[in-house]
């Protein structure tokens, strides 16, 4: 398998007038092709800077500060200013032009938030078909709506409906929505922010199902930001918990639930529910995520840690591989900054 992304280093800070928050602190990782990797953690812990960071949208006032982002590329992208060619290109690099060819194309992005991203003014025809114009002006309306129907379809949305404007549809269908136009271009990689967040359990099941056929049909790789965790537990093929801006814990999913290393990802673990166990007892978390503003020094778990020693206090632990090729950042299993 070769890798589709590679990031290296990644900083990204926010300044405010409070002082500078860094919103992802030097995270480093490799996606293959055709995976599906989940990023979880609590609100604030940097998935979504993280994610944005590889559309280059991250929001104002953030801004990478370092690192790189190579994308690999099976084939020249022209665009009608020019070209980028195939290979593993470093995102990085790439001028606003480029960037715009890129979006949607090759990586596609999908908010959380379904009303704030359509536009209650037009059909959802319409919708799929200025995406698909801005990107190919020559493409024929009725090529413009098979792509789309066949994309609905898949997400159980009958053709018929294409018509309709977004209010019209339910909460659930409106996400539906966003994630068919987020695949209009057939992108190779795809980024859902929470995508179901906002939804009852059954619908979100019910959307987790038609993403992952989706997935097989059009040969994606995802990424798949939430702050729950369960949902990751059959979607993903590995999971990356987030805490700080930082990478905590990146291991395969089934490893993951059954033998969570960092203290806490088992934290996490012990907060979601679990219907087959209801006599279970749930935990929290005690405390809050720091505020990143103003950063303590070591670990930044460590006030909130079962397992806090003097070396969390003062040194920041890196992530290091355990002997299951399993990455953690805890000086439980030991490695140094
Ligand atoms: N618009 C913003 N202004 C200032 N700081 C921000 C902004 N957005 C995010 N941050 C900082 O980046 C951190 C990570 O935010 P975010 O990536 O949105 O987290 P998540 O998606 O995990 O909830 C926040 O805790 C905050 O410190
Ligand atoms: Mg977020």
């Amino acid at each position: 398998m070769t890798d589709l992304l590679r990031i290296e280093d990644l900083a990204v800070e926010y300044k405010t007038r409070r002082g500078t928050a860094r919103g992802v602190d030097n995270v480093s990782l490799n996606l293959e092709e055709n995976k599906t990797l989940g990023l979880a953690g609590e609100s604030g812990c940097g998935k979504s800077t993280l994610g944005r960071s590889i559309m280059r949208l991250v929001p104002y006032p953030g801004k990478i500060v370092n690192g790189k982002i190579d994308l690999l590329l099976h084939e020249d992208i022209v665009f009608p200013k020019g070209v980028i060619e195939k290979g593993f290109v470093n995102i990085m690099d790439l001028n606003e032009e480029e960037l715009r060819a890129l979006r949607g194309k090759e990586i596609a992005y999908i908010f959380q938030d379904p009303m704030t991203s359509l536009n209650p003014m037009i059909t959802v025809e319409t919708h799929f078909q200025e995406i698909m114009k801005a990107h190919d002006p020559d493409i024929k309306k009725e090529e413009a709506l098979d792509r789309a129907q066949e994309i609905l379809d898949g997400l159980g949305i009958s053709p018929e409906r294409i018509t309709d404007y977004p209010h019209q549809f339910s909460g659930g269908m409106r996400q539906r929505v966003m994630i068919g136009l987020g695949l209009a271009l057939r992108p190779k990689l795809l980024i859902a922010d929470e995508p179901t967040t906002s939804l009852d359990v059954i619908v979100e099941a019910q959307i987790l199902e038609e993403m992952a056929e989706l997935k097989e049909l059009f040969n994606l790789t995802m990424i798949l930001i939430t702050h729950n965790l369960g949902v990751l537990a059959q979607t993903a093929d590995d999971i990356a918990i987030m805490y700080s801006g930082r990478i905590m814990e990146l291991s395969p999913t089934e490893a993951l639930f059954e033998d969570p290393l960092h203290p806490y990802t088992q934290a996490l673990l012990e907060s979601v529910p679990d219907v087959s166990k209801p006599d279970k007892k749930l935990s929290w978390i005690p405390g809050a995520p720091p505020d990143l503003v103003d950063p303590i020094p070591g670990c930044m778990y460590n006030p909130r840690c079962k397992h806090t020693m003097d070396i969390c206090k003062t040194t920041q632990p890196g992530l290091i591989m355990n002997d299951e090729e399993r990455l953690v950042a805890c000086h439980l299993f030991g490695g140094e900054k």
